[in-house]
């Protein structure tokens, strides 16, 4: 069986989907494996890293998706008017598509994986259980984001971090605000204490409050519900009593702070809006607001996604939409290792094939699509009811 990776043609995104280190592991399965030319220069790549690995290279798309039986990629393939390459068209009947294929954010498209007979994989729909773990591309990313947005924040801002007494005079530390502590959120204290920054975080979570306190950060915010997670580990939307005893403190709090990263997501809705217009006025100029959750809509409510501006009074808002792909070497590796992780975990070392239990857990939270038909509990037209 042939496993083709496509290079990422979508703007801002630099990562790959496999490694050579993967590519390694997917011979070691018995596949064969294609490389599209220049897949991996963004992320410090060459074609011939690959092919020492044992990897062909295909001149172009067409080329190296004739006979693929797997598919590997980052973000959703392009389809019919969306570049130069049709990469939907030219994927086989009965192909394995995995990749992060935003079902969520673009739904329709599912039903275009259905009717080309593409079976897709949607890696961010992964089931939160311990099993999973190795194979979350959310996590692995947005523990990287997270990371960076310290740095692009550290980057923007026009002080220092940490406290420091000079003979000149004594530059204090930066107070920087985390909103939402999930993965992404954690990174971002853990990053920021090392730089030296004072931090506090909010979350709506039970379980946040304590990591927020077990990385040193002080928690700020209205009292987490018990019941503000799902099963899966995910934000449920709050009530908008909460939402409006949240906004309170956390406004008054930012008036404060030198720096807010927010990263909050509920899934599958667009990102809440805890920074408003007026919250925004009221921080001092030289702030720096970092929005990872740019992509879903964005946590504040003048974020422009894919730019970075700075406000009339003086905040500079960094909207970027892909974080993880700002350090596309690291995030490539640890998402090109996900999705060795899920393949050979389904692999039949007989068949030299995956086999895709419809049953399984993991199977049945990812797989969007089979053999024509939607499947996912999500996503599949309802049955009609009974009258
Ligand atoms: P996420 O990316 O969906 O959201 C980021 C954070 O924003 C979350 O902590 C969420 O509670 C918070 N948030 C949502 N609405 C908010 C609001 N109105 N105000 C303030 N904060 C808000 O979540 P992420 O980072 O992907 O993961 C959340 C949790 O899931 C993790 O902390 C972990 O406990 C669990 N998890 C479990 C995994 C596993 O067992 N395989 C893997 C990854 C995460």
């Amino acid at each position: 069986m042939r496993l083709a990776v496509l290079k990422e043609r979508r703007p801002d995104e630099a990562r790959v989907a496999a490694t050579p280190e993967t590519v390694k592991k997917f011979l070691g399965l018995g596949l064969s494996v294609a490389i599209e030319t220049g897949a991996g220069a963004t992320s410090g790549i060459l074609d011939s890293d690959y092919a020492a690995a044992g990897a062909s290279i295909a001149p172009d798309a067409a080329s190296l998706l004739a006979g693929a039986g797997i598919v590997l990629k980052v973000a959703p393939p392009l389809g019919t008017g969306e570049g130069a390459v049709d990469e939907l068209a030219l994927m086989p009947r009965g192909v394995l598509l995995i990749g992060a294929l935003n079902a969520w954010g673009d739904p329709h498209r599912i039903e275009t994986y259905a009717s080309l007979g593409i079976d897709a994989a949607a890696m961010e729909l992964l089931p939160r259980i311990t099993r999973a773990q190795s194979m979350d591309v959310l996590s692995s990313q947005a523990n990287l984001a997270g990371y960076r947005a310290v740095i692009e924040s550290a980057v923007a801002y026009g002080r220092a971090f940490p406290m420091l007494m000079t003979a000149a005079g004594t530059v204090s530390a930066a107070k920087l605000f985390v909103l939402g502590a999930g993965v992404a959120g954690l990174q971002a204290i853990a990053t920021a204490r090392r730089l030296g920054a004072v931090v506090s975080a909010t979350d709506v979570r039970a379980a946040a409050k304590e990591e927020i306190k077990s990385l040193g950060a002080n928690f700020v915010g209205a009292e987490p519900e018990a019941d503000a997670q799902t099963a899966g580990g995910y934000a449920k939307a709050m009530t908008p009593e909460f939402l409006a005893k949240q906004a309170e403190i956390v406004g008054a709090h930012l008036a404060k702070q030198d720096i807010a990263i927010t990263t909050a997501l509920t899934q599958g809705r667009a990102a809440p809006r805890l920074i408003t217009a007026k919250m925004v006025e009221a921080m001092r100029p030289g702030s720096i607001i970092v929005d990872i959750a740019a992509e879903a809509g964005g946590n504040c409510e003048l974020t422009r996604p894919g730019e970075e501006f700075v406000t009339a009074n003086g905040v500079k808002i960094l909207g970027w939409r892909n974080w993880p792909a700002r350090l596309p070497a690291a995030s490539s590796a640890l998402y090109a290792k996900n999705l060795f992780t899920f393949l050979s975990s389904f692999w039949d070392k007989e068949a030299k094939a995956p086999v895709l239990k419809p049953d399984d857990e993991i199977i049945k939270g990812v797989m969007l699509t089979r053999a024509g038909l939607v499947v996912h509990p999500q996503f599949a037209p309802k049955p009609a009811q009974a009258a």
